[in-house]
Parts: C-alpha cells; sequence; structure tokens
C-alpha cells in the first residue's frame, strides 16, 4: 500500500460517500419535509394539500433519486474512454453542486420542485459514480488488494449514510429550521474531491491500453506501487490490450450476443439483483417504521444502530475478502441474511404474543445488515471489474449499474405497498430469493480473487468454447496458471 494509491483511493470514494449521504439523508426529516410541502401547498393554492398528494410527492422526492441513479450508471460509457477515468468523476461534481444548490434552497424559494430536481440531479450523479469509483479503484488497484481496496467503495457508501442518520437526527439537522442544510450539506464531499483528486493518477490502465500513452503509464504505475520495477504489471496490461485489438469495440448489444460476454454478464446482472432483491433497502429506506412495527420503543436509535452495524461489517469485509474470496464470502452472506429474515417473520408473527420479540427483531435485522457487508453488499460492486477486461468493462459497467439501480428502485417503491399486502410474512419474499440467489452463486459464479484482469478474461475465452455447464471449481482449471 503507497501514500499515491491511498490518495487515489480515498479521493475517489468520496463520491461514493455522497451516494450513501443521499441514500440515507431522506428517511429521518421525511416529517419536517412534509410539513414544509404541506406549507407550501397552503401559501399557492390557499389550501392544505390532501394527504394523497402528500404521499405522492413524497414518494417522488424518495423514488426520483433511483431514477436519476438509473440514467447516470447507464451513462458511464459516455465518458470513461473519452475523459478518462479519474476526470469523469470530477467532472460529475459538478452535477452533485447543482443538486445541493437546488436542494438547499428549496424552501427559501418555496418549491418543492426544487428539491425534487435536486434528488433527480444528484441521483444522476451517484449514478455515475456506482460505475466510475469501482472502475477506477479496479484499474488503479494490485490484484493482490484489488478486492480489499474495491471494499472500499462500498465503505464509503455505508459511512455516508452512518452520517446521513445521525445529522439526520431531530436535534441535529433533521428539524424544520436546518433540513435545507443537511440536504445541502451534500456540497462538501464534492468539494473535498474537487480538492483531493486532482493529486491522484489517471489510471494506468486507461493511459496505455485506451490512450497508448506507454510512458505515462509506466510513471503513474511507479508512483501507485512504490517500486521502479513494474514490468510484470506493464506486461499483463500490454497483453490485455492486444487481445483487446483482437476483439471488434463492445457495445451492449455485443455483450448479450457474444458467446465470449454471456456468461460474465449473465453473472453481473445476477449478482446486482442479489444485492438490491436481497431487501437491504427496504431496512435502510423503511427501518425506522420496520422497527416502529416490531415494537421497538427508540425506533430512530435502532436505525442509527444498524447504520452503525452495517459499517462495522464492511470493516470485517475489507480484511477478509482477500483471504476468503469473494464466491465464499458471498454465499456466507446470502444464506446468512435468509436467516435473519426468517427469524424476522418469526419476530413479526409472534410480537402480539411475546413482547420481548421486539428484541429478536432487532437481532434479525442488525443479523441481516451484517451478513449483507459481508459479501453482497462490497462484491458485485467490484467484481464487474473484474469480470471484463478493458474492451467490454464501460459497457458491462452500464449494464450492471442499471440492473441495480432498476431493482433499487422497485424495491424503493414497493415495499410498503407489498408490506401492506403481506403483513409480517414479508420478507419471506426476500427469503425465496436470498435462496435462489445462493443456488446461482454456488453453481455460477467463479472465485475470482488473486488473478489478474486477462487470467479471468480468458477464463471465460477458454469457457465459452466448452461451456456453459462448468462448474466454477471446472472453471478454475480453465484459465488461471496462478492460482492462489
Ligand atoms: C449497497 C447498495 C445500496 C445500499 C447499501 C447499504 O451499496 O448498493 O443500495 O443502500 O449497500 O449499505
Amino acid at each position: 500500500m503507497t501514500a499515491r494509491l491511498m490518495l487515489a483511493v480515498g479521493g475517489a470514494v468520496l463520491g461514493s460517500l455522497q451516494f450513501g449521504y443521499n441514500t440515507g439523508v431522506i428517511n429521518a426529516p421525511q416529517k419536517v419535509i412534509e410539513e414544509f410541502y404541506n406549507q407550501t401547498w397552503l401559501t399557492r393554492y390557499e389550501e392544505p394539500i390532501t394527504a394523497g398528494t402528500l404521499t405522492t410527492l413524497w414518494s417522488l422526492s424518495v423514488a426520483i433519486f433511483s431514477v436519476g441513479g438509473m440514467v447516470g450508471s447507464f451513462s458511464v460509457g459516455l465518458f470513461v474512454n473519452r475523459f478518462g477515468r479519474r476526470n469523469s468523476m470530477l467532472m460529475s461534481n459538478s452535477l452533485a453542486f447543482l443538486a445541493a444548490i437546488l436542494m438547499g434552497f428549496s424552501k427559501v424559494a418555496y418549491s418543492f420542485e426544487m428539491l425534487i430536481l435536486g434528488r433527480f440531479i444528484v441521483g444522476l450523479y451517484s449514478g455515475l459514480t456506482t460505475g466510475f469509483v469501482p472502475m477506477y479503484v479496479g484499474e488503479v488497484s494490485p490484484t493482490a488488494l484489488r478486492g480489499a481496496l474495491g471494499t472500499f467503495h462500498q465503505l464509503g457508501i455505508v459511512v455516508g449514510i452512518l452520517i446521513a442518520q445521525v445529522f439526520g437526527m431531530d436535534l441535529i439537522m433533521g428539524n424544520e429550521s436546518l433540513w435545507p442544510l443537511l440536504l445541502g450539506f451534500t456540497f462538501i464531499p464534492s468539494l473535498l474531491q474537487c480538492i483531493i483528486l486532482p493529486f491522484a493518477p489517471e489510471s494506468p490502465r486507461f493511459l496505455l491500453i485506451n490512450r497508448n500513452e506507454e510512458n505515462k503509464a509506466k510513471s503513474v504505475l511507479k508512483k501507485l506501487r512504490g517500486t521502479t520495477d513494474v514490468s510484470s504489471d506493464l506486461q499483463e496490461m500490454k497483453e490485455e490490450s492486444r487481445q483487446m485489438m483482437r476483439e471488434k469495440k463492445v457495445t451492449i448489444l455485443e455483450l448479450f450476443r457474444s458467446p465470449l460476454y454471456q456468461q460474465p454478464i449473465l453473472i453481473a446482472i445476477v449478482l446486482q439483483l442479489s444485492q438490491q432483491l436481497s431487501g437491504i433497502n427496504a431496512v435502510f429506506y423503511y427501518s425506522t417504521s420496520i422497527f416502529e412495527k416490531s415494537g421497538v420503543e427508540q425506533p430512530v436509535y435502532a436505525t442509527i444502530g444498524s447504520g452503525v452495524v452495517n459499517t462495522a461489517f464492511t470493516v470485517v469485509s475489507l480484511f477478509v475478502v482477500e483471504r476468503a474470496g469473494r464466491r465464499t464470502l458471498h454465499l456466507i452472506g446470502l444464506a446468512g441474511m435468509a436467516g435473519c429474515a426468517v427469524l424476522m417473520t418469526i419476530a413479526l408473527v409472534l410480537l402480539d404474543q411475546m413482547a420481548w420479540m421486539s428484541y429478536i427483531s432487532i437481532i434479525a435485522i442488525f443479523g441481516f445488515v451484517a451478513f449483507f457487508e459481508i459479501g453482497p453488499g462490497p462484491i458485485p460492486w467490484f467484481i464487474v471489474a473484474e469480470l471484463f477486461s478493458q474492451g467490454p468493462r464501460p459497457a458491462a459497467f452500464a449494464i450492471a449499474g442499471l440492473s441495480n439501480w432498476t431493482s433499487n428502485f422497485i424495491v424503493g417503491m414497493g415495499f410498503q405497498y407489498v408490506e401492506q399486502l403481506c403483513g409480517p410474512y414479508v420478507f419471506i419474499i426476500f427469503t425465496v430469493l436470498l435462496i435462489l440467489f445462493f443456488i446461482f452463486t454456488y453453481f455460477k459464479v467463479p472465485e475470482t480473487r488473486g488473478r489478474t484482469f486477462d487470467e479471468i478474461a480468458s477464463g471465460f475465452r477458454q469457457g465459452s468454447a466448452s461451456q456453459s455447464d462448468k462448474t466454477p471449481d471446472e472453471f478454475h482449471s480453465l484459465g488461471a496458471d496462478s492460482q492462489v
């Protein structure tokens, strides 16, 4: 680990923090912002807002963030090869500044439209971030640290959520007078990123493979690795570059058509779905009301507790991911979440008979969150960079990001309605999905730990000739001479 590498990763994940902050920020101050909507309506139309319109406006304010995310994540490919990875991140901050202004001044302007537009724009920014950051971090990291550093993206997200949960408390900023500041504070991580990132290098893979600037790539690599001998890194990139010359330009359509990419794109999509359809954001968007329904007395503190557990277990994952491997951790995480979802259901069903079940539901939710961060939280984000080589990588990120944000949107919008339908059994739906994702991961997802991008890609290349029903273990032996 060198200072340059730390600077690069640290500067990049300020974008992840921004995404997390805006995921969590809208939860606690719901009531006070709704009151502002009501007041604005009253001043404009001289009558109070109806309950239905208020719910619609509020749902829109929450969910339009994921719509922005869908558009943003799908647009990643338009930027990364044209401007480079680092400059794309820098440029996207203009969106966050604009969003901060719109949201921060919405109250003085008596305009909830400004707030909703701001949420959309910061969603656009966050969507771009979920492509830019894991791509950049994956490309600057040495193979042996790629998973651990990749997990920093998730760490940035969870720290952002936690900060938002704490700042959003009534006595800090989640109150009538300070909520505009709470939303507007999103300019701070962007400002920091604009100061730090210019000192971070461009991705050496981008410089060499996309720009053919070997000398620059070499000097960046020397700084990142802290050694003058970077020949093995360079060698590997050149191999990837040669491989890319042989392939035609990889469009999004090509990812689905070419047998070379069908397997990895399927894995990338399903892993994104496993992250979101695990139900994690049912907790992060609605935890306070879930805890309320489970009979917890101080739901806001329980929510913050879940944020703390979330952060702690992301740190655990960071330390074990290079030892235990991606596949194993993802499997453990999914299985543990399924178990906790069952426990949660039992607690909700028995709550009427036994009041102490409220404690069981706290344990169940904390466990659910902890297992999520062991694998399904961090791994899907960075594994996309690992499953694809330089050529198809931007298109793959676009598809993976779109899958992630779309399923995020579905859970965010749908959870409350499904909960009304299923009552205490709502978590059973997530249990079934979690089991299905476990089965898929067990049979289809290869281990990528300790293997170079090129080795992973050639595993799929050789596999696609003879494959379709190879087990992950057979996959190992397909393309990798340097197995760990
Ligand atoms: C992941 C998910 C995000 C979720 C977060 C919770 O980053 O992508 O939607 O809110 O984890 O920690």
